[in-house]
């Protein structure tokens, strides 16, 4: 391992080289035999066989319904393989900012098409690799909270590194591109630019100074040399995912942390470490430039994040706040909303090969204007069991199921989950919640892992060697979303009908027309329509052929359709979507394009982009 060169590897062949999946549980062994004798193992029936797995809700849709794309305020589009943007007609789109753009002036220039940004620089522009985002709407301003989730070593450091930071700027260059950026934006001239110097710009990096609350705060785990009283953690990272609290403020989801994590010498090698694969030698080698990533020097440094990550975006001055009792793992999104009885519930998801979906549910409750204390710090952590027939529950982490301490279930969710018989997922991504009716959906990417001994497939999880994804949606008991039981079917399941003539090809709403794999962000418009955004292969070639490059398409929850609305430059995923305050424009992320774009020559810079309807009407 130590001769191979990580910087190159994505997050998902970094986890796979790291390998810290879960043990097979019982429950796992249950619904193998179960689904075994349905035969719907391995794809080796058509999907017409299988359906009534899937229960009525799966049936109400057909490829016919699908083909019509009734319901969609756009005619759906074709794929591309090339290196731009397209959206329907009717529609048109343009940059807002780019990877190295100015949010103050004295960063005017900053970026150079050939060397990127300077170290001096690097935390006065946006950030790369641009992921969730939110918008608020502050005393007549317009604010966007976005995280920028990694940086490209090879695009960001000077070509005779090869990737790999020679010194201490390098790094500080590095990890100030990450992080989460505050942005007032404004129309000028009928689209939106970024206000520079607006007094609402805030960068947030990895250098940036934190509290933490909840059970886990200020116990042995998480104290370091720097901050022996365990309260005071610098800096987030990795920030992919987003939520937004009922109350107005930004949730920034930590989530691959693990690989900025090494040793320049021993270290003790706990299960805690490995099941969140650290160890060893870092990706970037922050470690030999700067303590604080040093296993050796601070063995609790990576305790302190993995975490739900609170910051308020219309107060620059305030001190973002990790909640410790919403769990540590690898945080895709924060799903929030209330339950009957009002308290506040926060769905989320661990993204890796087999990990779990959360729940967490405040003791206390909220109401519009109302204290929020504790909301975020007192409260109990669950996490998901989907049953073989179609019913689920919630299942607490407390230290009597899980016979841990509380501090523990915390700081290592993911042993916690294993000990009480949590369902391995397919990689759970974006939850998005349905404003209008109490269900919640959950992208599950794909699970090149799935199935065997050590991960058999389950109910949810149906496909071995699962390279397509699917999106399972749950609805609450009594509808509400603090009930401790559900019920479950899977929305869509991706696939290539073209290609294959089983489950491979996907559930009856995938269509020559429409089809995609990896479904990743997601998000609820406000007339209940889910946009799904992907992060697959864009091979468009062999099991990919005919998917062109990643796109983002809208699903009619109601109908099952679903029609492809955007298609972004190959090489790019699609991540991160919100709207302005009348919905008629929608910001939407674009993550390590290929090629040179958006500027047409020099780096490919992440970005993102504002869309919106020619007439002036609302998106979608
Ligand atoms: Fe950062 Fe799981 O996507
Ligand atoms: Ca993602
Ligand atoms: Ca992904």
């Amino acid at each position: 391992m130590k001769d191979q060169d990580t910087s190159n590897l994505s997050w998902d062949e970094f986890d796979e080289m790291r390998d810290p999946r879960p043990a097979t549980n019982d429950f796992d062994a249950v619904v193998e035999r179960a689904i075994t004798r349905r035969g719907f193992l391995g794809g080796a029936l058509a999907f017409g066989s299988a359906a009534t797995v899937f229960g009525s809700a799966m049936l109400t849709s057909s490829r016919a319904q699908a083909a019509a794309h009734g319901g969609f305020g756009f005619e759906p589009i074709d794929i591309a393989t090339d290196f731009d943007i397209h959206v329907p007609e009717g529609y048109e789109w343009k940059t807002l900012v780019r990877w190295g753009d100015a949010l103050w002036t004295e960063a005017d220039g900053a970026y150079d098409a050939e060397t990127g940004v300077s170290p001096a620089m690097s935390d006065k522009v946006f950030g790369e690799n641009t992921d969730g985002m939110e918008t608020f709407f502050v005393d007549g301003k317009e604010l966007i909270a976005v995280n920028s989730e990694y940086v490209n070593p090879k695009i960001n450091l000077p070509a005779a590194s090869d990737g790999t930071p020679q010194n201490a700027d390098e790094v500080m260059l590095l990890k100030n591109l990450q992080g989460v950026t505050v942005m007032e934006v404004a129309q000028n001239g009928g689209t939106y630019e970024v206000v520079k110097d607006s007094p609402y710009n805030r960068r947030i990096t990895h250098e940036t100074q934190m509290t933490m609350d909840g059970p886990a705060a200020g116990h042995a785990l998480v104290q370091t040399n720097a901050d022996p009283e365990g309260m005071s953690p610098k800096g987030t990272m990795n920030n992919c995912g987003s939520g937004k609290t009922l109350w107005g403020t930004y949730l920034t989801c930590e989530e691959n942390f693990n690989g900025y994590f090494g040793a320049t010498g021993g270290y003790d090698e706990t299960d805690g470490l490995s099941r969140y694969g650290i160890g060893g030698e870092g990706r970037y080698a922050y470690e030999k430039f700067d303590p604080r990533y040093d296993l050796t020097a601070e063995p609790n440094e990576p305790n302190r994040h993995g975490w739900i990550t609170e910051i308020d975006p219309t107060d620059p001055e305030s001190t973002p706040v990790k909640h410790t009792a919403l769990g540590r793992f690898k945080h895709e999104n924060a799903e929030m909303v209330q339950a009957a009885d009002g308290r506040v519930v926060v769905y989320m998801g661990d993204d890796e090969r087999g990990e779990f979906i959360y729940r967490y549910v405040s003791n206390g409750t909220y109401a519009e204007g109302g204290s929020t204390e504790g909301l975020l710090s007192d409260g109990q952590l669950y996490v998901a069991k989907f049953n073989d027939d179609m019913t689920g529950e919630w299942i607490a982490l407390t230290p009597e199921a899980t016979g841990m301490s509380l501090e523990e279930t915390l700081v290592f969710s993911r042993m916690a989950a294993s000990a009480v018989g949590a369902t391995s997922m397919d990689r759970p991504e974006w939850i998005a919640a349905n404003p209008l009716k109490a269900e919640a959906y959950c992208a599950l990417t794909n699970n090149s892992k799935r199935g065997g001994d050590a991960m058999p497939v389950n109910a949810a999880n149906p496909r071995e060697t699962n390279e397509y994804g699917q999106i399972v949606r749950w609805v609450p008991a009594g509808d509400d979303h603090g009930a401790d039981t559900f019920a479950w079917d899977l929305y869509v399941m991706a696939g290539n009908p073209q290609v294959y003539d089983n489950a491979y090809g996907g559930s009856e709403n995938v269509t020559d027309g429409n089809m995609f794999n990896s479904p990743d962000g997601m998000a609820f418009d406000s007339k209940g329509m889910l946009w799904i955004q992907t992060d697959g292969d864009d091979s468009n070639e062999g099991d990919f052929a005919g998917q062109g490059n990643n796109q983002m398409l809208v699903g009619n929850t109601e109908t099952g359709e679903i029609a492809r609305f955007l298609t972004a430059p190959n090489g790019a995923e699609v991540t991160g979507l919100c709207w302005n305050e009348d919905n008629t424009v929608a910001f939407v992320g674009i993550q390590h394009p290929g090629g040179s774009w958006p500027d047409g020559n020099g780096k490919p810079r992440s970005s993102i982009i504002q869309v919106w309807r020619t007439d002036g009407a609302p998106v979608g």
